[in-house]
């Protein structure tokens, strides 16, 4: 009897088994290839490249922003990208933002000021969809650790549009692209040759562009990384040390004993 159970049990797993393994190359397909690309960021003495942080704040700024929110990064945070305290006031100065109530009771519009999150572009949900084709433009400030392999596949997504293959038609309103999941995006290509004028003077190239707003993307995700990745180190150091220290304490313990 016993033995019969433990029969059926191998079969039902080794069945389950096989047909996970089948099933894993058809979910598979339906997500597009990204290629994996080397960043300053990556590994464990990985660090973020400032300039490229900046010219990336330079493109969210001027592209981006007109469609997209960064609500959980403050002005005051883009000190982390070496900018200085009037730079970072000028920034916010550019936007204004609902305050209040004022002594009557009354709200009122000023200024954005460094302690201030970034200005989203839309009011609302309805705002934002009704701008954009019924489309909703995702707030960008955890994107990157929200897609898997986040870096990566939103350098491919900024980079992969082009003609349908096969001259394939696409619905009003969607456009192609190489690294969406379905080829079919409501984005239109945010970025052309040219679309920013750099302030450090480096060729503004698709390539560039979507390279240097996915680094400052990455930081905004993930603004702790540097600090993180740098304790990490140390401790690693710490717990080398120590355990030479206890193995040679345990040879003079034991040396006695022996
Ligand atoms: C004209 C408005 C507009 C601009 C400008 C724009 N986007 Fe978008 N974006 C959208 C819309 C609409 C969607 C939703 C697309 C969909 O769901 O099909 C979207 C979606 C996205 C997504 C999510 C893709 C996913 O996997 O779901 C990312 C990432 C993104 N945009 C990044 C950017 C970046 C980076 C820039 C600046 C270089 C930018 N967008 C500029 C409208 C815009």
């Amino acid at each position: 009897m016993r033995g019969s159970l433990t029969l059926v049990l191998t079969l039902t797993c080794g069945l389950m088994a096989g047909l996970s393994l089948l099933a894993a190359p058809a979910a598979a397909a339906e997500m597009p290839e990204i290629e994996s690309r080397s960043w300053s960021f990556d590994g464990i003495f990985g660090h973020f490249d400032r300039a490229a942080q900046q010219r990336g704040y330079q493109v969210y700024n001027e592209v981006c922003s007109g469609c997209h929110g960064l609500r959980l990064l403050t002005y005051r945070n883009l000190a982390a990208l070496g900018y200085g305290e009037d730079d970072i006031k000028a920034f916010a100065a550019e936007y204004e933002v609902t305050d209040g109530p004022d002594d009557e009771g009354e709200m009122y519009q000023r200024e954005a000021l460094p302690s201030d999150h970034f200005v989203s572009p839309f009011a609302n949900t309805q705002a934002a969809r009704a701008a954009n084709n019924g489309a909703l433009p995702p707030d960008l400030s955890l994107m990157v650790k929200a897609r898997k392999n986040g870096a990566n596949y939103l350098y491919a997504l900024l980079t992969g549009y082009g003609d349908a293959p096969d001259g394939g038609e696409l619905p009003d309103g969607l456009y192609y692209n190489a690294a969406f999941p379905g080829h079919q995006i409501a984005m239109s290509a945010p970025l052309d040759d040219d679309a920013v004028e750099y302030t450090d003077g480096t060729p503004a190239t698709v390539d560039q562009m979507a390279s240097d707003v996915t680094t400052f993307l990455a930081w905004a995700a993930s603004p702790e990384m540097e600090e993180r990745k740098r304790l990490g180190l140390k401790v690693m150091l710490f717990l080398l040390v120590l355990t030479a220290l206890l193995a040679a304490v345990k040879r003079k313990v034991w040396s006695r004993l022996h």
